[in-house]
């Protein structure tokens, strides 16, 4: 069955701090995009001969590799969305215990977020790495499925693409990192790091 992208609408009208309506229905737009191509390439995997797969080319071979790009793109921008906000909430008890345990505080992991995000041309993953026990930050270059660590479970996702903020910043990319992170919706992270983490590593 096909996958519906999901409405964000909610976030329109100053509900995502230092975000436009022009800014957010531009990314809408685009996120739609990738369901729509995640959906597409279900379908013809569904159809296509998978009896001579090829490392340079099959058209089966090529829809595998391009799956991870619409999947993620779909994925990660729909936990994006979901956890902008205006700073209305913050992280819960759990929330800052898990943090401390994995960063040593709350400003260690923020520094270090902002740093991933100016580095980045992709996305900042906060991960909980289940090998280690804690919270990690994960850099993710170019398309969407380029540098992802294994055997972790992604709680928090960043996007930091120029489409993300370009209409609204320009090359101020310093200013929406500070807006997004200070503007996170910590109801839904606090909620995603309780299905992890219940006894931190220290
Ligand atoms: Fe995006």
């Amino acid at each position: 069955m096909a996958r519906e992208p999901k409405n964000f609408d909610h976030l329109l009208g100053g509900n995502a701090k230092g975000l436009s309506d022009t800014q957010l229905k531009a990314h809408f737009t685009l996120y739609q995009g990738y369901v729509k191509k995640l959906n597409e390439i279900r379908e013809k995997l569904g159809k296509t001969d998978k009896s001579a797969p090829n490392y340079s080319f099959n058209e089966y071979s090529e829809l595998r590799r391009r799956e991870p790009v619409a999947f993620n793109g779909t994925v990660l921008h729909e936990m994006y969305f979901e956890a902008l906000g205006n700073g209305g909430a913050s992280p819960d008890d759990h929330a800052k215990k898990l943090i401390n345990a994995s960063f040593g505080s709350m400003d260690e992991w923020l520094a270090d977020a902002k740093a991933c995000l100016m580095s980045a041309h992709g996305w900042l993953l906060v991960c909980f790495d289940y090998t280690e026990g804690k919270l990690i930050n994960n850099l993710i270059r170019t398309e969407h499925d380029v540098g992802l660590f294994a055997n972790v479970h992604v709680m928090m996702a960043i996007d930091v693409w120029e489409h993300a903020y370009f209409f609204d910043y320009q090359t101020k990319k310093a200013d929406y990192v500070a807006n997004v992170l200070s503007g996170l919706n910590w109801d839904v992270i606090n909620g995603r790091l309780k299905m992890v983490g219940g006894s931190p590593a220290a």
